[in-house]
């Protein structure tokens, strides 16, 4: 069987984990979180950053540092993922849903615009697959009605938009290291911000609303409650195995982006039978090799088609279901458009395997099933 995802081990993790146990320094913002960081940064042109437990904890960061007050509205895709939306939930805010652009499968800036009132206060763009989304757009409009833009860059390290790093382009940004991501620490997360300020409020409310941070690096002679705060810390274990993995996150990409592109060059074959849509990637966008994902189109009912190449051996999956229509998503937020390619994705997007271990050979495999499987439902 191809399964659907198998996290990449470079090698070096025990090593790391073995070192950071003989250290006795156990708790965050030690050696191997610093160290993380510094790898981090170096992908964000210098922008500094902060290792937390998941990439929801960096979100969640991020709207505290945003001070996003209750009732206060934050513009987003419907087509992500919960976390997106509870970030903002969680400080009471409201998160207003918009659809997304058929090509890019992004937030569409237009709808972004239109659903603007005098209560919002935020744009969270979602980087799908790692395809940045139209940010000059996306800043445009928040500079022009004074809005904080929080990246939700989880699944877009290794991404650039014309040359610039994904997660450098708004105010802040969310990286994770969730074990399905290009680079994985099983769960971890990463913040930044372009803000000096916000980085350093961000470190004290990382440190449960504490200036340690400031303590420890001798600038204060003790350390005290100062702001509000949580524990958005991630062990040093957890960071000894992701600090191993950075090592690797150049020819991680590269891998991934080439059995992406092997993809793509043999789904181009499909698009033209009309069988399903590619994600459109714009010439100043530069892919991770996040996700190999298409469009199937509306003849071909999705479920049966992922039943049938589970049992010719290749293991798929769709994605979200899209927030503006969950439980959750009703209670605590609203449709700030209409939703017609959202919808599409909810039901007709499939996930085809991707890591950096697939073959060549298991790339041809996925896509000869897939080819039969789709001949057949097309009758
Ligand atoms: C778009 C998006 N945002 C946020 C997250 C949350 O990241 P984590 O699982 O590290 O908390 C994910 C995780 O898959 C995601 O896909």
């Amino acid at each position: 069987m191809i399964p659907f995802n198998v996290p990449h081990l470079v090698g070096s993790e025990i090593d790391n984990i073995s070192a950071a146990l003989k250290s006795r320094q156990l708790s965050g913002d030690r050696a191997y979180s610093k160290g993380c960081e510094t790898q981090l940064s170096k992908w964000l042109s210098d922008q500094p950053s902060l290792v937390v437990p998941s990439g929801t904890a960096a979100l969640e960061l991020a709207c505290i540092v945003a001070d996003f007050q209750p009732g206060d509205e934050v513009i987003m895709p419907s087509y992500t993922f919960s976390s997106t939306a509870n970030a903002v939930v969680l400080r009471g805010g409201v998160p207003v849903f918009v659809d997304i652009l058929p090509g890019t499968l992004n937030v569409d800036p237009s709808m972004v615009e239109r659903a603007v009132t005098p209560k919002t206060r935020g744009i969270l763009p979602v980087h799908y697959a790692g395809l940045v989304c139209d940010m000059s757009e996306i800043c445009e409009i928040a500079h022009k009605n004074k809005l904080v833009v929080i990246e939700d860059a989880a699944q877009a390290l290794g991404s650039f938009y014309n040359g610039q790093p994904a997660g450098t382009l708004g105010d802040m940004a969310a990286f994770s290291f969730h074990e399905t991501k290009n680079i994985v620490a099983g769960e971890a997360g990463a913040f930044t911000t372009k803000h000096d300020d916000w980085h350093a409020r961000a470190q004290i409310i990382r440190e449960k609303g504490t200036n340690r941070a400031e303590f420890i690096a001798g600038q204060v002679d003790k350390y005290s409650w100062v702001d509000v705060g949580s524990s958005f810390l991630a062990a040093e274990i957890v960071c000894a195995f992701l600090n191993a993995q950075f090592s690797h996150l150049d020819t991680i990409t590269k891998r991934r982006v080439e059995i992406l592109d092997h993809y793509r060059a043999g789904l181009k074959d499909f698009e033209s039978r009309g069988w399903l849509a590619l994600q459109t990637v714009p010439q100043h966008c530069q892919i991770n090799g996040h996700i190999a994902c298409c469009v199937l189109d509306d003849r071909f009912d999705r479920e049966a088609v992922m039943r049938d190449l589970l049992e010719k051996g290749v293991q798929t999956t769709s994605h979200y279901v899209p927030l503006h229509s969950s439980t959750a998503g009703r209670k605590f937020g609203r449709a700030g458009s209409s939703m017609i390619h959202t919808d599409r994705a909810g039901s007709q997007l499939l996930r085809l395997p991707i890591y950096a271990d697939l073959t060549d050979v298991e790339v041809d495999t996925v896509l000869h099933a897939l080819d039969e499987v789709l001949n057949e439902h097309a009758r």
